[in-house]
């Protein structure tokens, strides 16, 4: 192919992918010639997907919610670099190393976590995570060659990188693939609605929602029939229950308990949680089908401020 014919070609696509709405794939998006003539000579081991693959470079610290090719390149060391990758909640996130140009033996590393740290805290906790916390790492030095792809278990994951000397670089694929029986969740945004059903397992499942915020439990089912009307003392003698949590951490298992649900109920229950993490947890012995719906929004300043005023209602503010 001649090269301006190629040059015409590619300027077809980008305003292409403009008009299907997909601006987001040439923001920020600087696009090499090699780059470019890969795309119409293109390796038979790429598919289709790949021609309007978004590229842009990787910070040290960074979050990630698109699909696409990420590079992180060192002008100086970088001791402590996390990148964060989230995707819708019926998602999973896959990470691909593509290249890698850095010193393992130096002390350089990358690693995938199966999930997010945050302050010394994992989401999901490993309570609640199906992988033993070992497996939940993936260092690229020590598997590089066996496993150059790695898949979450939920819709977050992240990596961790150190990098010593100025030059080193690495890129990883980002992509998302629908997860038909999500489990373990961080809401994208502070409003929202959503459904969490356990199809009969032995597992409990967390929805996170970083953010304080009113929350409305609209629908609400064990699945059982014949449990008392006022489950007492406490709802975990039953098996089956749904927990809502806060605190400032993302460690479901060390929020503290707002309320449990373990009777079928239809009808609204509202609550405002002043906290940084608030979370819907629904246990499951795995004998019944349980689904609980919900729906939530971000409390605004002057609902925080009453809250904050009226403390004893809310246990966020006073640890
Ligand atoms: C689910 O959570 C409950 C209470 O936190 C716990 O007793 C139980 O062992 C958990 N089940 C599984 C499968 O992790």
């Amino acid at each position: 192919m001649e090269r301006t014919f190629r040059e015409q070609l590619f300027f077809l696509l980008l305003c292409l992918s403009v008009l299907k709405g997909d601006s987001r794939y040439i923001e920020n998006n600087e696009i090499a010639k090699d780059e470019l003539y890969s795309i119409f000579n293109p390796d038979p081991k790429r598919d289709s997907a790949d021609v309007l693959m978004y590229r842009r470079p990787l910070r040290c610290l960074d979050m990630v919610s698109v699909e696409g090719q990420f590079t992180f390149t060192a002008e100086s060391p970088q001791l402590s670099c996390a990148a964060f990758f989230m995707a819708e909640p019926n998602e999973v996130i896959s990470v691909d190393y593509d290249q890698a140009d850095i010193d393992c033996s130096g002390g350089d590393f990358i690693t995938v976590f199966d999930g997010w740290v945050m302050k010394g805290e994992k989401f999901p906790s490993t309570q609640d995570h199906p992988l033993p916390l070992h497996e939940r790492y993936v260092d690229f030095c020590d598997s590089g060659s066996v496993r150059r792809s790695v898949r979450s278990s939920q819709n977050v994951a992240m990596i961790f990188f150190r990098v010593h000397s100025a030059g080193s670089s690495f890129t990883v694929t980002v992509r998302k693939h629908i997860n038909p029986f999500p489990c373990n969740v961080i809401s994208q945004s502070p409003e929202g609605t959503y459904t969490m059903a356990s199809p009969q397992q032995h597992r409990n499942c967390s929805f996170s929602i970083i953010y304080p915020v009113a929350i409305d439990i609209s629908e609400f089912s064990l699945g059982r029939h014949n449990l008392p009307k006022r489950a007492l003392p406490g709802c975990a003698e039953t098996g089956d229950y749904v927990q809502l949590l806060g605190g400032n951490g993302i460690d479901t298992s060390k929020l503290l308990p707002i309320a449990d649900l373990c009777i079928s109920f239809s009808g609204p229950t509202h609550m405002k949680i002043a906290c940084d993490n608030t979370v819907v947890r629904m246990v499951s012995s795995g004998r019944f089908v349980s689904r609980v719906s919900f729906s939530y929004r971000l409390l605004d300043s002057q609902e925080l401020q009453t809250i904050k005023l009226n403390n004893v209602e809310d246990f966020c503010f006073n640890n």
